[in-house]
């Protein structure tokens, strides 16, 4: 989750903080990350973002070295984001993303709770989240 944006942020050298404006982002995030382009962001899609963290052991599971490494070598600005990120998408504090976090993370996004993330509830979460964290990014876009 997160990622493919942002790599294309990374490389427009457009702004101060390369996730802002957050609104836009989380806008951005929500295309590229609805990979049937039906409009709505669906819980098999989550599982999709995830996959690519899953290196060694693959097993399904990723630990939050797994998931930080894998951000530290492809867009080591958000190294420090990607601990906090690793926080709220690891809903029971395991130190392992499961199965039942990503319900859980998905729930949270699912704000009406009828089984699909729309445009606007994802946004909506996101602008909110990006908020939040934006300040721990390390470098900004002036390259
Ligand atoms: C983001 O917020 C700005 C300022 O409120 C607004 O003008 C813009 O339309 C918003 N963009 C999106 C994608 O919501
Ligand atoms: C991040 O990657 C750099 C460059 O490969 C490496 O030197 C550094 O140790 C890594 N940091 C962490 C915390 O993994």
């Amino acid at each position: 989750m997160l990622l493919l944006v942002i790599v294309a942020a990374l490389f427009s050298g457009c702004c101060a903080n390369i996730l802002q404006p957050y609104n836009e982002t989380a806008l951005n995030m929500f295309h590229g990350n609805d990979f049937n382009g039906d409009g709505k962001f669906e819980r098999s899609e989550l599982d999709f973002t995830f996959y690519v963290y899953d290196t060694e052991p693959l097993d399904g599971i990723i630990s939050r070295l797994e998931y930080t490494s894998y951000i530290n070598k492809t867009t080591p600005e958000l190294y420090r984001l990607s601990h906090e990120l690793y926080d709220i998408y690891d809903i029971d504090n395991d130190n392992r993303l499961e199965k039942h976090d990503y319900d859980a993370f998905f729930q949270l996004m699912d704000s009406d709770d009828d089984g699909w993330v729309t445009e606007h509830e994802f946004v909506h979460y996101w602008t909110i989240l990006l908020e939040s964290l934006g300040h721990l990014i390390d470098v900004g876009g002036t390259r």
